[in-house]
């Protein structure tokens, strides 16, 4: 039997399957059928800056002629919002053996900070960071935004007494660059990468919907040749690839590219629990199959330095494919 045991930030996890930030790990129950299926860990559902903002200021706008009372409603809705959300921490840590990750959508280095400690006393194992700033100003430069990243950073590492990863989105000209920054900022870990919610148009109707929310298998494109490059430019940090991650071959070529530990979302949404032991089990046989003994032989064996020609995951492979094409 191959050993899947994995090291991701500091922890021992006894696969390299977690399972990811969304509404599959809002309860305990959940979490406990994914444990059962046989997942390494969990990335609680994200607690949202904008939601404690939301909820405070729908408190204000209700409480605009008594602001004494409003004083008091903005501090119990913040604290109420974040109880929910240790006791969920709390309650799932009772229930289950695997470590629980506790996640927080942040963009700005204001009051949330005062919580990154909170998840720690609840019994979180580790934190996720999911950090976006939309670049909205005409006065700032990239590199502007990209300091207000790696200062957030900073500052949850410096209030966390627990290991701290970064998840990121796609949208940096230099990710190895910001990358670097980030574990310089003290993070452990780095997720690649985020969805977004993107915003489409019905042009029979004139009105705003959703696009489509899950990815599909050839999403993990992306995030593969950046693991791959990235695992190699900037060691030291722990990579959880997240994106297009659909079965057991998409598994095992991020952990080839050099992944520490691959996240899966949508596959669980679309077909159930069911996949998580059908995902394990592939990356089982397929190491059997060609005589690894444990993950650590197999991760980055097809990374940006260790194959014979780099330049395939550069822009080369485009180029080829190009003058071939008719
Ligand atoms: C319905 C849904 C809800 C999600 N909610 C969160 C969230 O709260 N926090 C977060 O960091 N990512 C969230 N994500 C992103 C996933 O964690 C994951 O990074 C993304 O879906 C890519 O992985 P996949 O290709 O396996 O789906 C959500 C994704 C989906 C589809």
């Amino acid at each position: 039997m191959a050993n899947l045991e994995t090291k991701y930030l500091g922890l021992t996890l006894k696969n390299p399957l977690i399972l990811s930030s969304s509404g599959l790990s809002v309860s305990v129950a959940k979490i406990k059928e994914a444990q059962e299926a046989g997942i390494s860990a969990v990335v609680l559902k994200s607690v949202f800056e904008e939601q404690i903002n939301f909820e405070a200021a729908n408190f204000q706008a209700k409480s605009a002629d008594n602001p004494e009372a409003f004083d008091y409603l903005q501090g119990y809705v913040t604290a109420n919002t974040i109880e929910k959300y240790l006791t969920l921490i709390h309650e799932a840590k009772k229930a289950v053996t695997i470590p629980i990750i506790a996640s927080i959508n942040c963009f700005s280095d204001k009051k949330w900070i005062d919580f990154a400690e909170k998840f720690a006393e609840a019994g979180a194992d580790a934190l996720e960071l999911n950090l976006y700033i939309m670049p909205d100003s005409r006065k700032k430069d990239a590199g502007d935004y990209e300091k207000e990243y790696f200062n957030i950073v900073k500052k949850v590492v410096k209030r966390s007494k627990i290991p701290v990863a970064v998840k990121i989105s796609h949208h940096f000209t230099n990710l190895i660059n910001v990358v670097d920054n980030i574990k310089a900022a003290g993070a452990k870990g780095v997720v690649m990468f985020n969805r977004f919610y993107e915003p489409d148009i019905d042009i029979n109707k004139l009105e705003m919907v959703n696009s489509h929310v899950f990815s599909s298998e050839a999403d993990a494109r992306f995030a593969l040749r950046w693991t791959a490059i990235i695992s190699d430019q900037v060691p030291g940090i722990d990579i959880s690839t997240s994106t297009g991650v659909h079965n057991a071959q998409g598994a095992i070529k991020m952990l080839l590219a050099g992944a520490t530990t691959v996240q899966v979302c949508s596959v669980v949404y679309q077909k159930g629990m069911g996949e998580i032991p059908q995902i394990i089990g592939g990356i089982e046989q397929w190491m059997h199959s060609r005589g690894f003994d444990n993950v650590g032989l197999l991760r980055g064996l097809m990374s940006y330095k260790s194959i014979p020609d780099s330049s395939v995951y550069q822009r080369s492979q485009f180029m080829k494919y190009f003058s071939n094409f008719e």
